[in-house]
């Protein structure tokens, strides 16, 4: 489908992400100040795929939505050579202030997804993208092809993500129980991070 046709779309998603990613650089829950002081942190979501993707050392990885780097980042201290791809140019910023913090190298390339082959114009071992990413894409379709192109023959594609059901919920009063108190079929999108503790 062409993309003019998200158009409008795209762009109220892409600001609403600019914001976020400024306020999310800050925030302790992605505690960005600890990966510079701590140069072996790793991020919980990627110790959680690491135990899928296996050893990554010397490998191309393409790291799509990378949001402000930290996974980026994780990547690149488990030895892959990482770049990353995201629409936001705030998210560029942060990444890349992080990585120079850190000391690692990592290329992060601003631009939408669905180009991802387009802008790059290469291939990678393995091609990563993991947690909130899908919901924010408005053809699929576009997003598959651009995936494709991108990895190398015998390379991986790998990918995980939460069901939106997920969102509809929130804590009860006491913490031991999930409430439902979203509606599911909203017509409304995410208008900000909703942060409870952190
Ligand atoms: C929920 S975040 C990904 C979070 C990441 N897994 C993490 O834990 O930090 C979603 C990211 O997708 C990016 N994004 C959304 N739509 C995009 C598009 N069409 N092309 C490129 N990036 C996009 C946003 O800028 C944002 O950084």
């Amino acid at each position: 489908m062409p993309e003019e046709i998200f158009a409008a779309e795209v762009a109220a998603n892409q600001a609403n992400w600019e914001a976020r990613a400024m306020l999310h650089a800050k925030f302790s829950f992605y505690n960005v100040d600890r990966y510079v002081a701590e140069p072996e942190l790793i991020s919980g979501v990627v110790e959680w795929d690491r135990r899928i993707l296996g050893d990554v050392k010397g490998l191309d990885m393409l790291h799509l939505q990378f949001h402000i780097g930290t996974d980026s980042l994780s990547w690149a201290r488990l030895g892959a050579r990482v770049t990353g791809l995201d629409f936001s140019r705030e998210s560029l910023r942060a990444a890349e202030e992080l990585c120079r913090r850190a000391g690692a190298e990592v290329t992060f390339v601003q631009g939408d997804v669905r180009r991802a082959h387009q802008l790059l114009k290469r291939q990678f071992d393995i091609v990563y993208t993991s947690v909130g990413v899908l919901c924010w894409l408005p053809d699929i379709y576009a997003w598959a092809e651009a995936v494709a192109a991108c990895v190398r023959p015998g390379g991986r594609f790998y990918i995980r993500g939460g069901h939106p059901l997920i969102s509809t919920f929130e804590y009860g009063r006491d913490d031991t129980l999930l409430v439902c108190r979203s509606h599911y079929f909203t017509d409304g999108g995410w208008t900000g991070s909703y942060f409870r503790g952190w």
